[in-house]
């Protein structure tokens, strides 16, 4: 167990020029809490909850129940990790709908809450950030974008969606959120902007080059066989370690059981 301060958008905004910052996932109290007795500074309830627990295709199905059920489970550990709320899909249409919601994530245990977007969501940010919640925001691949751009791929290629991403970053580092999430923006871009702004950068599918990395903890210890996204080389194939283990288990008690109920011996009775 490695011993951790209590950590707030203060002390993760501390990470920047100082040191690396790790993120993971987090969707139950055991994930959590073992993440967090590892010292594991920012633990994001993420809507990537919606496939790699609940089944869904995507992030979009997941709703505001789901995340607060999902919220308070990892709440219950106590985490000494800021534990950051992704508001789900439409959570956050208006500023309005969005502080009410942001306020149930809060509610429910999360320090602060993460929304994807740039200039488009800056009224709602801004109206959660007024209203004393912190704020993480997420630019470049949109998870929750996904079915309107019918696919995931990198961000920044294209010399206007270079100008927009550089843009919507220093946005958002100047309205005040406390980190921001590059996904799947392309490297160089992901280096410029993590020079740029004033705030850690917390990169995945970004390149080596931001403050922090954060990870679907899933995709880390291999246990959501069934997709992986290429940029993660998972520590550890957890999936396939509980597969062996239980097909370890169940073919001891078959045999123990053989063992216990098959026909006893045929007596032979000799004539002395
Ligand atoms: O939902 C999620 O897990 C995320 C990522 C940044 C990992 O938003």
């Amino acid at each position: 167990m490695i011993y951790m301060a209590q950590q707030s958008e203060h002390t993760i905004r501390a990470f920047k020029g100082k040191s690396f910052l790790p993120a993971l996932t987090v969707y139950d109290y055991p994930m959590t809490r073992l993440l967090d007795e590892l010292g594991i500074p920012l633990l994001l309830v993420g809507d990537s909850l919606g496939m790699v627990v609940l089944g869904y295709p995507d992030t979009t199905h997941v709703t505001m129940e789901e995340m607060l059920h999902h919220v308070r489970a990892a709440a219950r550990a106590k985490p000494r990790g800021f534990l950051v709320a992704d508001m789900p899909f439409k959570s956050y249409q208006n500023p309005e709908q969005a502080v009410t919601h942001a306020i149930q994530l809060k509610a429910a245990g999360a320090k602060g809450v993460k929304l994807e977007g740039g200039q488009e969501v800056a009224p709602q940010i801004q109206a959660i950030l007024q209203s004393g919640i912190p704020c993480v925001g997420h630019l470049g691949m949109l998870p929750q974008r996904v079915v309107e751009e019918g696919g995931y791929r990198i961000k920044g290629r294209s010399e206007q969606e270079k100008a927009s991403l550089l843009e919507n970053a220093e946005l958002l580092a100047k309205l005040g959120v406390c980190a921001l999430v590059l996904e799947l923006v392309q490297s160089d871009l992901a280096r410029e902007i993590t020079h740029r702004v004033s705030i850690p950068t917390i990169g995945i599918g970004s390149g080596d080059d931001c403050d922090g990395q954060i990870l679907v903890t899933q995709d880390l210890i291999g246990g959501f066989p069934w997709f992986r996204p290429k940029f993660v080389t998972p520590v550890m194939e957890s999936a396939s370690l509980l597969q062996k283990s239980v097909d370890a288990w169940r073919s001891e008690q078959s045999e123990r059981y053989r063992k216990a109920f098959s026909p006893s011996p045929t007596v032979v009775y000799h004539r002395t």
